[in-house]
């Protein structure tokens, strides 16, 4: 990540100032969470892509710094949410907010940071940015809402993992490139190219996100949760599907009613690992990647493209 660092040096402190500037609140027990999650910070990914984004496309001006702090807002506004739904009491390598101030205080927080973003750029009159973003946040609620209604019913599909992901995780980061883009230049057919972009980018983060899932590494967050939690990624999807029958049986069986024993769940990461499953979904997600740096090349070789494309290759290569 250094080189998207070293490129984005003054964008980065004028993005946290903007940030910093738009979470404050009146109210004690508001500011104090505040703080908290402005200490807490995480990799800060979406800004990076928004400004380096904006910085393919032309100048980095008000515009994309106040995109940058809309996109940071919105991902920490659905991490809040998340971890409740979750109930997940860790999150970058501390208490997570629902830890600390539970479930009502964490769904207003949730709502307070979702607001400030909205009138961050309402204030602005940045129109076309924040419909860009509105359209990610609600496809993120239906990404979110299909993976609730498919663990309740194992899904078992590729396809409709895919459309999860999508919707979940892709769609901010495909609107986070397309935002920056769009202040920056305000050229819809460049808008729309790194909005694709963005998306390949996406899908591929999660992947290796939920490939954190089936390691024992220390992420910052709870690892070994999705099997817990029916959810089903594409490592074990791709071992359901190939594997012989009366295993299979056996592995459905233990995901539905033993998911909570330990040896259990071990016993099915062991035939996800034996399948192949894990490899099958690096390689998916590899292919993503090079997609993703297809479309990059498209544009002209600068700091900027530099910069995005190392950002790019940590997606798939982070440890956290
Ligand atoms: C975590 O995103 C949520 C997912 C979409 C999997 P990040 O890994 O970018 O979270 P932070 O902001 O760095 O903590
Ligand atoms: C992260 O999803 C939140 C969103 C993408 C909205 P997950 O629940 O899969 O990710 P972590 O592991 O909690 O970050
Ligand atoms: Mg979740
Ligand atoms: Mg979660």
């Amino acid at each position: 990540m250094k080189t998207a660092q070293a490129i984005l040096k003054d964008e980065l402190i004028i993005f946290e100032k903007t940030f910093k500037e738009a979470v404050k609140s009146h109210v004690p027990l508001l500011d104090r969470i505040m703080q908290f999650i402005v200490n807490r910070k995480g990799k800060q990914l979406r800004p990076m892509f928004v400004l380096l984004s904006a910085k393919l496309c032309g100048p980095v001006n008000e515009s994309a710094y106040r995109a940058a702090s809309l996109v940071e807002l919105l991902h920490t506004a659905t991490l809040v949410h998340d971890d409740v739904v979750d109930e997940s009491l860790e999150r970058r390598g501390f208490f997570s907010t629902y830890a600390l101030w539970k479930t009502k205080v964490s769904v207003l927080v949730g709502d307070y940071l979702l607001s400030k973003g909205l009138l961050l750029s309402l204030d602005h009159s940045d129109f076309r940015v924040l419909q860009l973003l509105s359209d990610a946040v609600r496809t993120m609620s239906e990404g979110e809402l299909l993976q609730m209604e498919k663990s309740r019913s194992l899904n078992l599909s590729e396809d409709i993992y895919f459309e999860i992901i999508r919707g979940k995780t892709a769609s901010l980061l495909a609107s986070s490139c397309a935002a920056g883009a769009f202040s920056a230049s305000q050229d819809e057919l460049k808008t729309q190219k790194l909005k694709e972009f963005g998306e390949k980018v996406g899908i591929a983060f999660q992947i290796k996100d939920d490939l954190f899932d089936y390691g024992t590494e220390n992420v910052g967050k709870p690892t070994g949760n999705d099997i817990k939690e029916k959810k089903l990624t594409l490592p074990l999807i791709y071992t359901l599907n190939r594997i012989d029958k009366a295993t299979r049986r056996e592995m459905i069986y233990i995901i539905k009613n033993r998911n909570k024993d330990q040896e259990k769940v071990q016993y099915v990461i062991q035939k996800v690992i034996e399948a192949g499953g894990i490899d099958y979904a690096i390689s998916k997600m590899n292919t993503y990647r090079d997609e993703a740096l297809t479309i990059l090349h498209e544009f002209e070789d600068n700091d900027a493209r530099r910069g995005l494309e190392e950002l790019v290759r940590y997606t798939t290569d982070r440890k956290y």
